[in-house]
């Protein structure tokens, strides 16, 4: 009675233990079996055409050049790769309109890869109502297919000022602030940590979709590391344990740097 309460004062009734199969060191499985639960699906994919958008908008109104057009396009493709990845892994919402939406947001990155801003801003803008296509095949779409999507899947962790979400920082902040106490403070565990560790976890997810050039088994170990540090969160968020989501989140941030350390990032 007490966990329901709990979990309905959360507002993540469906945030149920049960959300992950896959654990580290389980490499057999190459689904990674992360799933999002159906009442959290939307607003992920809100957030994320929300990004989109910002990011096509500045894209065709202004004359962007170096590092921020690059940045930009790549907060455009993170918020596409982002939109397709959740319509793959939501068992629970209509399998028609997710693969709609899916190629939709696959279409798109192809638009911003011929540098046609202006009607990636119409195709983004049509995301939102779109109408479940019956023509639109449902199952899973490789699309990951090369080790620079690296970079766009890493795009939301990086500072605003490089057209990031900031995830990174805000990890490492939340993980200062709670460590004197050991212990992440129940306001600090709500929704919009939630979310944000949705959006780690699912990068996570896309980091084992990527095929590393070099040092292929270690880019995989590294990858399911995260997944479990970002599954092993939610799981002590859910049961607002946070003595054990301290753990977790400082499990998560050795794991960031693990891979950066063993590719050579920073
Ligand atoms: C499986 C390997 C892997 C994991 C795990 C990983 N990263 Fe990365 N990360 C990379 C690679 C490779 C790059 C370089 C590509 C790029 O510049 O985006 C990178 C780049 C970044 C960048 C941009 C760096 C810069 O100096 O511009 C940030 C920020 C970042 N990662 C944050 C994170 C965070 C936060 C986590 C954990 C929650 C994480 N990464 C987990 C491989 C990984």
């Amino acid at each position: 009675m007490t966990t329901h309460t709990r979990r309905l004062a959360l507002g993540l009734a469906a945030l149920t233990i049960g959300i992950w199969m896959a654990t580290a060191g389980n490499a057999a499985d190459e689904k990674g079996g992360l799933t999002i639960p159906k009442d959290l699906y939307p607003k992920l994919v809100e957030h994320a055409i929300k990004n989109t958008q910002e990011a096509v908008d500045d894209l065709s109104a202004k004359k962007l050049g170096g590092d921020i057009k690059k940045f930009t396009i790549r907060k455009a493709r993170n918020g596409l790769a982002m939109i397709a990845t959740y319509t793959q892994i939501t068992p629970d919402v209509d399998a028609q309109e997710r693969a709609t939406l899916r190629d939709a947001a696959l279409k798109i990155i192809k638009t911003i890869d011929d540098d046609n801003y202006a009607a990636a801003k119409k195709q983004v803008a049509g995301l939102t109502g779109l109408k479940p296509d019956p023509k639109a095949k449902p199952g899973p779409v490789k699309f990951l297919n090369n080790f620079e999507w690296t970079e766009d899947v890493m795009q939301h962790f990086r500072l605003n000022k490089d057209k990031g979400m900031e995830i990174e920082a805000k990890l490492l902040k939340m993980a200062l602030a709670a460590d004197k106490k050991k212990e992440i403070a129940p306001k600090d565990m709500n929704e919009g940590f939630v979310l944000m560790l949705y959006q780690t976890a699912v990068a996570g997810a896309m980091a084992k979709e990527i095929k590393a050039n070099k040092k292929p088994k270690t880019w995989v170990t590294d990858a399911e590391e995260m997944n479990a540090a970002a599954a092993d969160l939610l799981k002590a968020v859910d049961k607002k344990d946070g003595k054990a989501a301290f753990q977790s989140l400082n499990k998560l941030n050795s794991s960031c740097n693990k891979c950066h350390t063993d590719f050579g990032v920073r």
